[in-house]
């Protein structure tokens, strides 16, 4: 059938179901481009209509039983203003949605407005669907994805996590997170991808390619949104939220390049931070948000604001003394949705009426939010239904990518030789608040059906033929252990031959308990509360004592490092976390993954990151403490050797080229494994000062024992420029060190115009 018949059809069909409504409703002919159909729906909308489009509300997310039969009517009495609002057209997106049946009944009284405009639903999906009020597949949090160095693990984790929100009704996730983190007290540094631009602007692009597709125009795709723009990773004290005072130079070189790259990758949406960047709020920004992001990086979508963030700019920021003013700044910024709420909808009314925000800036918010709902294909199907749910969460598929995000996020910090353990190793007790628990799932997840978690224990337990005694003491609180608990474990240590100790954090959203997450910030790096107390009773049995780690932000312990015969970093490794573990502590995955932030050695040596100047530590020390962090960005050992050799690359380069070389690795060990080969650049003389060294390339392999493989890279050009005094981009010739891997094998190349 020929597109021109289709229309017609189309047509005519409008105008039997639809009666005086389809002679204006050509917008709803699927056949035409996305552009054409936002064009011909704003024409005929009014004020309050497109203005309607900008305001946010959360949902209802009650008890209401959605199975029960008259469920709509008993929910939209329960929505209150909001159902009459949606009605009217005037609410475009919801966010805190709790089920399907939810966002299907949001849909159908917006599709009982005049235009009929369906709405976006947004949730905070950002390693898996775990905001939705049922069971999902919950992968490893960002940091350990992070740590494995696998964007294509990223990519793919984003694209199931966006076939799960389609299916319930879903298509806005507020992710991917790419603030780079420099404070390791800031509580959220699970859910980002650690302190290198350029490990945060891979995996970031790859996350949005996975939410996103091509163009988020198959109804598995989703919107992404890139956030928070920008500096919360190094807020004073890392507060989240607090203001970020950092030199434009800094800004350029460490904190933009992720959203640059998330722009180039298309991403839709962007959402500003909470905190100020020297001196404005972000939500107030119009030289980043408009000058700099739209105007010179290109972006094409829309930004939504961040909870309660406009209101912010009077209460918090005190930039403006009302709501209105407050409103107006952030819409005049570019502002383009306000998440959440009442008030915003009146202010911008007037305003407009005013003439204090000028009708074409609201019309290029709309216009920008209309074509996304016509690419998702929301004008033609905005609902789903409990078949298509049933089918799609939890699939086997996705089941298996929860446990390789997490075997493959595993980092091996010390190995004493304990590890792997045997199956006669003897006796074990497994305890610590870790151990049998569902922190392992990380911040933005709820808590899971028993069944659908292997924690610690249960993983520990799997891989031991019965009769392999294993005790367990359980610990109820990640921050006070008790002295029963503490004593109990002293006893059965002291008949243990192993003990491995799952300490760490508890990030778990809805967790009353939880020691760091979202305004739940750290200002200790080292195992809170007690729990060192609780290592050195083990340490005193005379037992070995392996230590797990599950935890988002690093955790700096120089007792630990000293004393434990083994350390794995497992950060929050997912719904399989337990098994992915075990697995790794028995020695069938062998842990190939390395740090993707710094370890200091205690909260006063920050900020500790590996990138730093070179005279950063030229003259002072610590009093009575190394500099050194205990292990740095890029860390981690395996249980295989590998070897780097025949280091292939020219001696000399132009400035206007970029660079190929090859490299050769071979496992020397006795176990197959996984290296990530790492190269780094070091500019050795710089008219500005330049990082010691720089992340520019990596790539994980698998090697099996024995195997050798030649790895090439090209470093683009762009990664051997400096920002000059005038902050103009340019590579100055003159030697530059290659420094491959933490092995630090060095070549030197000279650079010439
Ligand atoms: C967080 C955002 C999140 C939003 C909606 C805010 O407090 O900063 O990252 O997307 O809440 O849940």
């Amino acid at each position: 059938m020929t597109a021109a018949i289709q229309r017609l059809i189309l047509s005519a069909l409008f105008v039997i179901s639809m009666d005086g409504w389809a002679a204006t409703a050509s917008y709803l002919d699927a056949s035409l481009s996305s552009d054409k159909r936002v064009e011909l729906l704003m024409n005929q909308m009014t004020l309050d209509e497109k203005i309607g489009q900008m305001c946010q509300f959360v949902g209802e997310a009650s008890d209401i039983d959605f199975d029960s039969k008259d469920t709509k009517s008993d929910y939209t009495l329960a929505l209150g203003d909001r159902a009459g609002l949606i009605k009217e057209g005037k609410i475009g997106s919801f966010l805190k949605v709790s089920t399907y049946q939810e966002a299907n009944i949001l849909q159908s009284l917006a599709e009982e407005s005049r235009l009929k405009i369906p709405l976006l639903i947004a949730t905070d999906a950002i390693h898996g669907h775990g905001m939705y009020m049922g069971p999902t597949t919950i992968y490893a949090t960002q940091i350990g994805l992070a740590a494995s160095f696998e964007p294509e693990l990223a990519e793919l984790m984003a694209e199931y996590t966006a076939h799960e929100m389609r299916a319930t009704g879903f298509q806005w996730a507020y992710s991917p997170n790419i603030e780079v983190v420099r404070d390791s007290r800031w509580g959220r540094i699970g859910e980002t991808f650690g302190e290198d631009p350029y490990l945060v602007t891979e995996m970031g692009n790859a996350m949005v390619r996975g939410y996103q597709g091509k163009d988020f125009s198959s109804s598995t795709n989703v919107l992404a949104s890139a956030k928070h723009f920008v500096g919360g990773g190094i807020a004073y004290n890392g507060v989240n939220g607090a203001p970020a005072d950092v030199s434009e130079r800094t800004l350029h070189e460490i904190f933009f390049p992720p959203f640059v790259g998330s722009i180039d990758n298309g991403v839709y949406t962007i959402m500003p931070a909470h905190n100020e960047i020297n001196g404005i709020p972000a939500h107030a920004h119009e030289e980043y948000l408009t000058d700099l992001i739209r105007d010179e990086w290109g972006f094409e979508g829309f930004y939504v604001s961040d909870w309660m963030d406009i209101q912010r700019l009077e209460s918090a920021h005190r930039i403006v003394d009302s709501e209105r003013e407050a409103d107006k700044v952030a819409v005049l910024a570019g502002m383009d949705v306000h998440m959440q709420g009442p008030g915003f909808f009146d202010n911008v009314k007037d305003l407009v009426k005013n003439g204090e925000i000028p009708v074409s800036r609201i019309d290029h918010a709309v216009s920008k939010i209309l074509y996304s709902k016509f690419q998702l294909g929301l004008f033609e199907n905005r609902y789903t239904d409990k078949q298509t749910v049933e089918a799609t969460l939890l699939k086997e598929s996705h089941l298996e990518l929860a446990l390789k995000t997490a075997q493959k996020s595993m980092v091996l910090l010390k190995n004493n030789g304990v590890l792997p353990l045997q199956q006669d190793i003897g006796r074990i007790l497994i305890t610590g608040p870790n151990a049998d628990h569902q922190a392992l799932l990380g911040e933005w997840a709820r808590v899971q059906p028993h069944n659908n978690v292997i924690t610690v224990l249960e993983g520990i337990k799997e891989q031991y033929a019965q009769g392999t005694k294993i005790d367990h003491v359980a610990i109820a609180r990640h921050d006070v252990i008790s002295s029963a608990e503490l004593s109990r474990v002293g006893r059965l240590a002291k008949r243990a031959d192993v003990v491995i100790a799952v300490m760490g954090e508890n990030s778990l959203r809805f967790d009353k308990n939880k020691t760091s997450a979202e305004n739940v910030d750290r200002p200790t790096l080292n195992l809170i509360g007690n729990q060192i107390e609780l290592l050195q009773k083990i340490k005193a049995s005379g037992a070995k004592l392996v230590v797990v780690l599950v935890n988002g932000g690093p955790i700096a312990s120089e007792w630990l490092t000293e004393n434990a015969d083994a350390i794995v970093e497992a950060w929050e490794p997912g719904m399989y976390g337990g098994q992915a573990i075990a697995e790794t502590l028995v020695g069938k995955i062998n842990p190939g993954g390395k740090l993707p932030i710094t370890v200091p050695r205690s909260v006063g040596h920050l900020q500790s990151f590996y990138n730093h100047k070179p005279s950063a530590f030229h003259r002072g020390g610590f009093y009575l403490s190394s500099r050194k962090p205990l292990y740095y960005f890029g860390y981690g050992l395996s249980y295989t050797t590998f070897d780097y050799s025949n280091l292939s690359m020219p001696e000399t380069m132009s400035t206007s080229d970029s660079l190929s070389l090859s490299v050769d690795i071979k496992n020397t060990g006795d176990m197959d494994g996984d290296e990530v080969v790492m190269i780094y650049i070091n500019d050795k003389v710089s008219t500005v000062t330049t990082p010691v060294r720089k992340l520019v390339a990596f790539k994980r392999v698998h090697l099996k024992r024995g195997e050798k493989q030649t790895l090439s890279f090209t470093i683009a050009n762009k990664d051997f420029a400096l920002l000059d005094r005038r902050m103009n981009s340019v590579i100055e010739p003159g030697e530059f060190e290659i420094i491959i891997g933490d092995r630090l094998k060095v070549a030197t190349i000279n650079a010439q115009n």
